[in-house]
């Protein structure tokens, strides 16, 4: 009896170890351990033994049996389990090396790249990036910002104006955009100070291109609210931010100027290493009439805001001769950057 079951266990265990696959294990499983397998048989044998010693005996062994093919059955199955799965990793891993000559890689665009990294440093300067959007009303564009109907600052400002009459506005009230300046009256407006904001973005004049001027280019303004603000701030923060971004070797300087909605106001310029000045943009203490015009008390508050242009900017750092190249998207010009 014992040498039977003995024997019907290693045959057991044998075709276990060569089971090929899960469907045979669930097969042998039926097979191994259910009521017409060969251990059960030999349980309803047990009753035929002579002495209870002996039947207790093949009892034991036979439990014995059926435990060690339970085991082998599942461990059968985990590895057969674990080897299909390393089976379908394999054939659903994408292989992603380029080997087909010179790896392409693209890149982001010239005007992208200046943006980008003008946001990193002023960021890097603790300003938060704001945003506004490109079709804009007359009153955020122009009349929040000091520049009420008639002002004739208006007219250096080559507004294209879109047809759209809002509901209870009038015809001619909508703008795209002329600079990114209607966003200090958004930011004012959206949250109350101290406000430590820049907002790169697309701006709109009706201009005919040429080698300096496209009808769509970029901006960055930056505005600073907060209390006790003077000058210092503005020609601090606008030296902080050349060094940063040009290189320690740059420096920049305040000349004035007039905007309507900054007083005192300025252009600010950049020396190049090699001595020449660049005018980069404008810049001035916030008028308190955009103060009041975006909710903030000018008796409390003081502040200062900028504005440049990022494609000219794009430019200078390339030496590119003509701003028009950036735009023209031929892939040779664009690769060499
Ligand atoms: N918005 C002005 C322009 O487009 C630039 C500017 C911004 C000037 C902020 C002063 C303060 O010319």
């Amino acid at each position: 009896m014992i040498a039977d079951i003995h024997h019907a266990r290693d045959a057991a265990l044998h075709e276990i170890e060569q089971a090929p696959t899960l469907d045979a294990i669930v097969a042998l499983q039926a097979r191994l351990t259910g009521k017409r397998s060969e251990l059960a048989l030999l349980k309803t044998g047990l009753g035929g033994l002579e002495s209870v010693d002996e039947r207790r005996e093949a009892g034991r062994v036979l439990n014995e049996a059926m435990d060690a093919v339970v085991e082998a059955l599942a461990r059968r199955r985990e590895a057969l389990e674990s080897e299909a799965l390393d089976i379908r990793l394999a054939a659903e891993r994408l292989d992603l090396t380029e080997t087909i000559g010179r790896p392409r890689r693209g890149h982001a665009h010239l005007v992208t790249q200046a943006w980008e990294r003008l946001e990193d440093v002023f960021v890097g300067m603790g300003f938060q990036v704001a945003e506004g959007p490109e079709v804009e009303t007359d009153w955020h564009n122009f009349e929040a910002l000091n520049m009420g109907e008639g002002h004739p600052a208006r007219g250096e400002f080559d507004t294209l104006f879109v047809d759209h009459v809002p509901p209870g506005g009038r015809a001619g009230s909508t703008v795209l955009r002329t600079h990114t300046s209607p966003v200090q009256i958004r930011t004012m407006l959206a949250g109350a100070p101290p406000i430590y904001i820049v907002a790169p973005g697309r701006v709109f004049r009706r201009d005919t291109p040429d080698a300096t001027h496209m009808p769509v280019f970029h901006q960055i303004e930056g505005l600073v609210v907060d209390r006790g603000i003077s000058m210092a701030h503005l020609a601090g923060t606008i030296d902080a931010f050349t060094k940063a971004f040009f290189g320690q070797d740059f420096s920049s300087r305040l000349r004035p100027s007039y905007f309507p909605f900054t007083e005192p106001s300025a252009e600010f310029d950049i020396q190049l290493p090699n001595g020449q000045w660049l005018e980069l943009g404008g810049c001035g203490m916030v008028h308190p009439a955009v103060l009041r015009a975006g909710g903030i008390d000018p008796e409390e508050w003081s502040g200062f805001a900028f504005g440049f242009g990022i494609d000219r900017m794009a430019v200078m750092r390339h030496g590119v001769g003509d701003i028009r190249e950036m735009f023209s998207n031929d892939i040779r010009f664009i690769e060499q950057f």
